[in-house]
C-alpha cells in the first residue's frame, strides 16, 4: 500500500527527494469519496510525470454555513487504495488543523472570475478553493496539477490564480468522465435517491438538448438557455442557473459566434449539482 502523509513537512520531504533524482511531479487535488473522474486524473498524471501524488482534504473553507460539510462523503482507506491502483505514488491527507493552523488568516481570492454562477450562489466557495489549492502548491510545489473540466468555473478560477501569482505550475485540464446514461460522476451523486437520480439525468440531457439546438444553427444565447431550462424543468430538476459563456473569462454570451461553454446548476432534492459542456 502507498503511504499517507499527514504533515506538510513529510510531504515537503518526500518532494525534495523527488526532485533530487530528477523526477518530475503531478498533483491531483481532490476531497475524497473518489470516483473514476478522480481517478483519471490520476492515470493522466502518472503519463504526464514519473511520480504522481493526491491531496485528500475536505476544505472547510469552501463549504457555506448551509453546505453539506458535515456529511460530506469520507472514505479514507477506500480513497487510498483506489489512488493506488491508478499509480498514485503517495498521499497527503491532513487534518484541518494542519491547513488551517490556530490564528489562520490569509485568503487567495480571483476576484472577476469568482463573481458569477456558482461563486454567486456559493458565496466564499472559491475564495475557499484559491486559498487551498494556493497552500497545495506551497507544498507540493508540483510540476503539474490536474483539475476536472467538470467544475469548469473553478478551473478557470485556478488557472488565473497560477497566472497571476507566478507560480510554476502547469495547469492541465482534463474532460468530465460520465456514467453510460450522461449523468456527469460526482462524490454528491450517492446522496441521491432512485428518483433523484433520473430527475439528475436532467442536467446531461439539457446540455445535449442546447448542443444539438446549436448544431442545427441555433446561435440564441437566450433560445439555447431556455431549451435547456425546459429539458431541467422536464426532469423535475429546480434551475439555479443556466448559462452560455465565454470559455476563457465566464461572461455571458448573447450571440453564440464562437466556442461557447454552456453552464448549468440545479438543485435536485437538497443535492446540488453541476455540469457543463462546450456549445
Ligand atoms: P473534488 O470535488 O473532489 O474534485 C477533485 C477533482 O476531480 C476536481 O478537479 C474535479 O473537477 C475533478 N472531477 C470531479 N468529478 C469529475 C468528473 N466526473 N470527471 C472529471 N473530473 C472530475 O474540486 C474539488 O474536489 C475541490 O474543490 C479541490 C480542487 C480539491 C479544492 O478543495
Amino acid at each position: 500500500m502507498i503511504d499517507i502523509l499527514r504533515t506538510a513537512d513529510e510531504v515537503r520531504a518526500r518532494v525534495r527527494a523527488i526532485h533530487r533524482k530528477g523526477q518530475r511531479l503531478a498533483l491531483v487535488p481532490t476531497m475524497g469519496a473518489l470516483h473514476e473522474g478522480h481517478l483519471s486524473l490520476v492515470r493522466e498524471g502518472r503519463r504526464l510525470a514519473e511520480v504522481c501524488a493526491a491531496s485528500i482534504f475536505v476544505n472547510p473553507a469552501q463549504f457555506g454555513p448551509r453546505e453539506d460539510l458535515s456529511r460530506y462523503p469520507r472514505d479514507e482507506a477506500g480513497d487510498v487504495a483506489k489512488c493506488a491502483s491508478a499509480g498514485a505514488a503517495f498521499v497527503w491527507a491532513p487534518d484541518t488543523r494542519e491547513v488551517y493552523p490556530e490564528g489562520y488568516q490569509t485568503y487567495v481570492e480571483v476576484s472577476e472570475l469568482s463573481r458569477r454562477w456558482c461563486g454567486e450562489k456559493r458565496p466564499g466557495h472559491f475564495r475557499g478553493v484559491a486559498t487551498v489549492v494556493a497552500k497545495l502548491f506551497c507544498a507540493f510545489e508540483p510540476d503539474v496539477a490536474l483539475f476536472g473540466e467538470k467544475d469548469f468555473q473553478q478551473l478557470a478560477v485556478i488557472r488565473r490564480m497560477v497566472r497571476d501569482l507566478g507560480m510554476a505550475v502547469e495547469v492541465v485540464g482534463m474532460p468530465i468522465v460520465r456514467e453510460a446514461d450522461g449523468l456527469a460522476l460526482s462524490s454528491r451523486n450517492i446522496y441521491l435517491s432512485a428518483t433523484e437520480r433520473r430527475s439528475a439525468l436532467g442536467l446531461s440531457r439539457a446540455l445535449q438538448a442546447a448542443a444539438h439546438l446549436k448544431a442545427n444553427g441555433e446561435t440564441s444565447a437566450s433560445r439555447l438557455v431556455e431549451a435547456a431550462s425546459a429539458e431541467l424543468r422536464a426532469a423535475d430538476a429546480r434551475v439555479d442557473y443556466v448559462a452560455v459563456v465565454d470559455p476563457t473569462t465566464l461572461e455571458p454570451m448573447d450571440l453564440v459566434d464562437r466556442p461557447a461553454r454552456m453552464l448549468i446548476a440545479a438543485h435536485v432534492g437538497k443535492t446540488r449539482l453541476i455540469d457543463n459542456a462546450a456549445l
